[in-house]
């Protein structure tokens, strides 16, 4: 679905990406990670065609980003920038996600059809003024109005900062749900528990450098190379591994609960 091949990108003489190759395969979930700066925002920009590579080549869908219109790639991809407000530009939800609709279908029985759908599926309701609405709602509301279009190519740019954990675990879930139905997603995060509940790959990037992409459960639980992008793992795998004997395997906290019995039956 992606490929970068030798990308490196820099502005206002700034080198900011550098060298960096990769594919994704249709239908993966890989997170991006990496620490403030690290060129994360800029990634995700080269993967949508809103910035082109200084030099190497960036295809996705099959398209080379430098050669076809950003309209053509955003035909198919769905892009949450870091604030939803820079993306909010209708003074209701209703036609927000209309407007969203508009863009990809022409019938307009189908797009009242699908935006009513969309927003009894995302808990929203239509007449109110998204201004008006906390920003875990406005999330929830760019989220609703991309997906309402059923994209192909989900690209998610730190899509939970800022939320409680509810709020956080709506939108996950309903990108959860889109990957299983085959949207393949790539999201910049920098909350290693949603990293590791919901990718199933991750990629390190460190001052525009790809360090590392690999699984999830591998890549979280490598300290040394974690620390090279100023990163921590999750507190869970933290823990496991610090523990050691018999628990290094544990991931989840209900993981951590199985061998924490298991060894105090076996020591009784
Ligand atoms: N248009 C720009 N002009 C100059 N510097 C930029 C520009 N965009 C990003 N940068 C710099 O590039 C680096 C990477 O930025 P960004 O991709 O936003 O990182 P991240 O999302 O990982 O925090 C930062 O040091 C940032 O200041
Ligand atoms: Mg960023």
């Amino acid at each position: 679905m992606i490929c970068f091949e030798n990308v490196s990108y820099s502005t206002s003489g700034i080198d900011i990406i550098n060298n960096v190759s990769f594919k994704l395969k249709k239908g993966c979930f890989t997170a991006l990670i990496g620490a403030n700066g690290a060129g994360k925002s800029t990634l995700a920009r080269l993967c949508n065609g809103l910035l082109k590579p200084t030099s190497g080549s960036v295809s996705v869908g099959g398209f080379d980003t430098a050669l076809v219109r950003t309209s053509r790639i955003a035909k198919f991809t769905g892009f949450l920038f870091q604030n939803p407000d820079r993306q909010i530009c209708k003074n209701s939800v209703r036609d927000e996600i209309r407007f969203s609709l508009e863009c990809v279908i022409e019938d307009k029985t189908e797009i009242g059809i699908r935006c009513e759908k969309t927003l009894q599926e995302f808990s929203l309701n239509g007449d109110r003024d998204p201004f008006s609405m906390s920003r875990g709602e406005r999330q929830r509301l760019v989220l609703a109005s991309i997906l309402a279009a059923e994209p192909e190519l989900l690209l998610l740019d730190e899509p939970t900062t800022g939320l409680d954990y509810r709020e956080c675990m709506h939108i996950m879930e309903c990108v959860s749900r889109v990957n299983k139905k085959g949207a393949t997603v790539l999201m910049v995060s920098h909350d290693m528990e949603v990293v590791q509940d919901f990718a199933s790959e991750v990629m390190v990037l460190n001052d525009g450098s790809l360090l590392a992409h690999g699984r999830t459960k591998d890549i979280i639980r490598n300290e040394p190379l974690l620390a090279r992008a100023s990163l921590l793992p999750p507190q869970i795998t933290e823990l496991a591994i610090r523990l050691g004997g018999g628990y290094e395997n544990a991931v989840t906290v209900d993981d951590m609960v199985l061998s924490v019995k298991k060894h105090i039956r076996g020591a009784e």
